[in-house]
């Protein structure tokens, strides 16, 4: 008797944009469509239930939620019974809209609710067309739900939502007030990741240094203490932190654990005190200039990255200047620079004095090509250098993986006749410096748990 299903076996495609909080709930929300025995596919036209995991941080993105939703309604035509539904932070901004504005569409699930997929979709299958968002107490959040399929890091959130005011930013709209995770709640959740078999851990929160334990002393300093000395952590991560909120005790965390990555990602946003100021930072240049000081005293090779933003309302050649001379200054190991652009809800808009699109985009270019020969020489530092490199997937060419430094450097290099899989750690011997990546010689494979990850992934496949 043949064990396969006699039927085709119903299968769901989940897109997801945005930060790696997306990334995780998207882990969540597949791993609850697994369970209840759908299969994952990488083809959007043979899937039962599709699902956009959609990011409204900047306007572009929330314009091309709905452009994509129209496309998976045509194929609504040839697939009866698919279901469709819109998730993360654009559910949670349109509600009730998103049903009206797109009319094929099933659900609409909010960032809190992401445990309650499973239940959403059993509704929609009776008849209910659903808009579950808003923010309660109650969370679900099944750690043994989680499909880390594919997967090369343990993503733990540690703090959802958030409290900071920056008056550019939408995120506290869309993910609601700050809530922290219990320390034993987090340590359980990384002791399962690596018993799963992951060798590096990502700790997530939108101001992940401001964790704090619910009503107990701990901060995120003790916290990261607490994670870097559990057994088997080889590479810890965390994103993103506060610069206001980081303290001496978190830089010490640094110099006493090597398993810290030495990368650090610091937003800064401007090197203006007056652009901070309206934004709304709480910090200035010099206070951030200072921490990047301590934290290079406390890891010398320590690798910064940031995000910036150009043609903020009232930005001047001056406050602009100001931004590329911190560039140049802190020599960043990458950055993530970003247009202005105006968000529902928040404060910023109605500030006086907005920056035209050409001048914006003519500081974006100015950054970028200030940067270029800054990561460029920062790149070739390490040429010669023997690396141990986290595989994450495969590059664009045949033949060739790719994977990150422990400075968060991407590396390709050929995959010889065994390829390593992801998740697994091998060293590699830096033989070229790119502007944003290095190429390699594989050498051979630290001989660890490596090959239990994958054996891991195809069973849960
Ligand atoms: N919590 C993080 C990141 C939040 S969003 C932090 O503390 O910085 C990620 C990045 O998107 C921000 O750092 C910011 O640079 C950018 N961003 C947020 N809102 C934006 C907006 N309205 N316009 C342009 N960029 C924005
Ligand atoms: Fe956004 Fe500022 Fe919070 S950038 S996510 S409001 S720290």
């Amino acid at each position: 008797m043949s064990i396969l299903p006699t039927e085709a076996p119903r299968r769901f495609y989940v897109e997801t944009w945005g930060c790696q909080m997306n990334e995780l709930d998207s882990q969540r929300m597949a791993g609850q469509l697994m369970q209840q025995g759908l299969l994952p596919t990488r083809d959007a036209t043979e899937a039962d239930v599709i699902l956009l995991n959609s990011c409204s941080v900047r306007d572009k993105a929330e314009h091309k939620v709905y452009s994509r939703l129209g496309q998976y309604r045509l194929l609504k035509q040839k697939r009866p019974g698919l279901l469709i539904g819109l998730c993360g932070c654009v559910a949670e901004q349109e509600g009730k809209r998103a049903l009206s504005r797109v009319p094929d569409l099933d659900f609409v699930l909010g960032t809190a609710r992401v445990g309650e997929l499973s239940d959403v979709i059993k509704r929609r299958r009776r008849g209910e067309r659903i808009v579950a968002t808003g923010f309660t107490d109650q969370r679900h959040y099944e750690i043994d739900q989680i499909s880390r399929q594919g997967e090369y890091k343990g993503m733990v959130t540690l703090i959802e939502g958030c409290d900071k005011r920056c008056t550019f930013c939408i995120v506290p709209l869309t993910r609601g007030p700050e809530r922290s995770r219990p320390l034993s709640e987090v340590l359980r959740e990384v002791r399962h990741l690596l018993d799963y078999g992951f060798r590096e851990i990502e700790l997530l929160g939108q101001t992940v240094n401001h964790w704090r334990e619910p009503g107990g002393q701990e901060d995120f300093a003790d916290l990261l203490d607490a994670v870097a000395r559990i057994d088997g952590v080889e590479r810890l991560r965390f994103v993103t932190s506060y610069p206001r909120d980081f303290t001496s005790a978190m830089v010490e965390q640094f110099a006493r654990h090597p398993n810290i990555c030495p990368y650090l990602h610091l937003p800064v946003q401007s090197g203006s005190d007056r652009m901070l100021r309206l934004m709304g930072r709480g910090y200035t240049v010099e206070q951030y200039r200072n921490l990047v000081a301590e934290l290079r005293r406390a890891r010398p090779e320590i690798s910064l990255s940031t995000d910036l933003i150009v043609g903020f309302p009232g930005e001047t050649e001056e406050d602009h200047r100001a931004t590329l001379e911190l560039v140049e200054e802190i020599r960043f190991g990458s950055f993530f620079a970003f247009k202005y652009s105006p968000r529902p809800g928040t404060a910023a808009p109605k500030l006086p004095n907005p920056v035209d699109d050409a001048t914006a985009g003519r500081r974006l270019q100015e950054l970028f090509r200030l940067q270029e020969p800054i990561q460029l020489g920062l790149n070739e530092r390490l040429v010669g250098t023997r690396q141990d490199v986290l595989v994450t997937g495969w590059g664009k060419e045949p033949g060739v993986q790719k994977g990150r430094t422990v400075c968060h450097r991407v590396v390709h290099f050929a995959a010889g006749e065994a390829p390593v899989a992801p998740g697994e750690i091998t060293a590699v011997e830096i033989s070229r410096a790119l502007p944003h990546s290095l190429l390699g010689r594989h050498l051979d494979a630290v001989p660890v748990a490596g090959t239990e990850l994958a054996s891991h992934v195809e069973r849960h496949i």
